[in-house]
């Protein structure tokens, strides 16, 4: 019997071949085959045995690859904001990207003092390949103006650099499961780092899993904090907004917080 545990690919084939050159002309089972059984009763039906099949070599383990530390080696391998986005597209091991139209990278201003990370691509995200332009995006995107910040602002202290936790729609705009998150969040860490804002602001609860490792965005909202090394201010999720009006009191409260530190106040 030939252990694949024990023994490698090269000695289980030089194994086989020197079975076959002792005469073996058939593989057999691990249990041993009753041919004194009658036939009726047998498993094996009573017409010819099959022809003998040449033995083949047990094939060797599938590599196991841990895809967060593929993650992070492709991450850390990235020296620019284009280097990643390239690494993230060769990416292979994460399922979302095959049923995705588009890789959602990021959107805005590149070097903007404020970095929004929100949670995963829509559908017009999808289509558009590019970060918040469903209803949700143009709700982001007022919320923004009214502090006086933007995408593509006239003077470049005004701009604002948008990108998702995960760069690839989930199918039916399902939640990203705790390892997609996982896989994805070096690559977040590392478009932080490239990206350099001075602030980041944590979109909805699936950012502050990817960042602060937690959950339980009523409670976090509003309340400064550190995530991938950068001050960070939870926000709720202008999609929740969209549905819960009477939340965009508070939303207005935490945008408000984040222009007192834009200009050096508490
Ligand atoms: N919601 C998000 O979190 N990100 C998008 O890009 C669009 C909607």
């Amino acid at each position: 019997m030939v252990m694949e545990s024990v023994l490698g690919y090269h000695d289980a084939k030089a194994l086989l071949a020197w079975q076959i050159e002792l005469g073996a002309t058939e593989a057999i089972g691990d249990t041993a085959v009753n041919r004194y059984e009658l036939p009726e009763k047998s498993a094996k039906p009573a017409t010819a045995p099959p022809a003998p099949t040449a033995p083949t070599a047990a094939p060797g383990p599938e590599p196991v690859v841990d895809p967060v530390a593929a993650a992070t080696s492709a991450a850390a391998n990235a020296g620019s904001l284009e280097d990643l986005k390239d690494a993230l597209a060769a990416f292979p091991h994460c399922d979302l990207k095959r049923g995705a139209r588009n890789l959602v990278f990021s959107d805005g201003t590149p070097g903007a003092r404020v970095m929004i990370i929100g949670e995963a691509p829509g559908r017009d995200e999808d289509r558009e390949g590019r970060p918040f332009v469903g209803r949700a995006g143009q709700l982001l995107d007022r919320m923004f103006a009214a502090i006086g910040l933007g995408r593509a602002p006239k003077r470049p202290e005004d701009g604002i650099y948008i990108t998702n936790v995960l760069p690839w729609r989930p199918p039916q705009n399902r939640d990203p499961t705790a390892d997609e998150i996982a896989m994805m969040r070096p690559f977040l860490a590392r478009h932080v780092a490239l990206a350099n804002p001075d602030f980041v602001v944590l979109m909805g609860n699936i950012s502050c899993d990817a960042g602060l490792e937690k959950r339980g965005i009523t409670r976090l909202r509003g309340t400064w904090t550190t995530a991938f090394g950068k001050p960070a201010l939870p926000m709720v999720h202008p999609a929740y907004l969209l549905r819960t009006p009477s939340a965009k009191r508070e939303a207005w409260a935490d945008l408000l917080s984040l222009q007192a530190r834009l200009r050096g106040g508490a």
